[in-house]
């Protein structure tokens, strides 16, 4: 569960150039629950996935995570039950290190201890098998060093990477967006897989309406930082591209914002309509 109560968040407070990147956010996220969050550039999306992960305290405002109250919890101490995936899949992993070595420090995020030396046996049957369920043939690749993956294979890694512990919340950005249509295919499926099977509590921003819709249970539409479309249940489930399109526009010319034709032209890309490959 993920509350937000009032939330206000400025860049550049005071200054010429400040701008007001979250607006009284309220929003309210249920256990397990999957959430696909679009919107046009700037709209804030990803400064809301930022204060939940603690990157930026809000100026207002409170973030309780599962009934805690962690507004003022820095970034290193959420990391132990906040989990993330961000677009570039330089971000997520340490490509010097190898597979082992990456889901290791993944297994130990968020504790005080140091490094270990080697992984026993046991804990490297539990890596094979968790890799083994990407379906990307990673699990023979346990010592191979995380550089020489391809983008998809090292962004699945990424996202077994934030998942293995059964984070109470899964933050991802555009996760995505960086791959080439087949790998972001694989990678969608997978995030799929892994949020449904481990019931995860899950933000998931995409510039890809279509795979807003697709995948999990609700969506959120932002709008210069703002929520201006929260739909879920019946309403969401025909909802059709075209629609979500015809919504914002409505939505706006009630709002009387400035004209953004971006996400109208982001419609037209979907990653997740050509068939998965590795
Ligand atoms: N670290 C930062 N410093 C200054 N301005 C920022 C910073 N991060 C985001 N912004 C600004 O805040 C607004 C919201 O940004 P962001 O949340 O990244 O948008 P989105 O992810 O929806 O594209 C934008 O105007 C952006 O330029
Ligand atoms: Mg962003």
């Amino acid at each position: 569960m993920i509350e937000l109560q009032g939330i206000q968040k400025y860049f550049n407070r005071g200054e010429p150039h400040e701008v007001h990147a979250l607006r009284n956010i309220n929003l309210q996220i249920a256990h397990g629950e999957f959430v696909t969050v679009i919107g046009s550039n700037g709209a804030g999306k990803s400064t809301i996935l930022n204060i939940i992960a603690g990157v930026y305290a809000p100026d207002d405002g409170k973030v309780e995570i599962d009934g805690r109250d962690v507004t003022r919890l820095p970034e290193y101490r959420r990391a132990a039950f906040v989990g993330r995936v961000f677009q570039n899949p330089l971000d997520g992993t340490a490509g010097s290190m190898t597979v082992e070595q990456n889901l290791a420090l993944a297994l130990r995020r968020g504790e005080r201890r140091g490094l270990q030396r080697g992984v026993g046996r046991q804990r490297r049957n539990q890596f094979r098998e968790a890799l083994a369920s990407l379906g990307l043939g990673l699990e023979d690749r346990l010592d191979a060093r995380v550089r020489l993956l391809s983008g998809g294979q090292r962004q699945a890694l990424t996202l077994l990477m934030a998942t293995l512990r059964r984070p109470d919340v899964l933050l991802l950005d555009e996760h995505t967006a960086a791959l080439d249509p087949g790998a972001a295919a694989k990678v969608a499926e997978l995030t799929a897989t892994i949020v449904e099977r481990d019931r995860l509590t899950t933000l998931m921003v995409t510039h890809n309406m279509q795979q807003a819709l697709a995948l999990g249970t609700r969506t959120l539409m932002m709008h210069q930082g703002q929520i201006i479309l929260d739909i879920s249940g019946p309403e969401r489930r025909n909802l059709t591209v075209q629609d979500l399109i015809a919504r914002f526009a409505a939505v706006r010319k009630d709002k009387e914002v400035i004209a953004d034709d971006e996400l109208l032209l982001t419609g037209a890309t979907s990653e997740n309509q050509h068939p998965p490959t590795t």
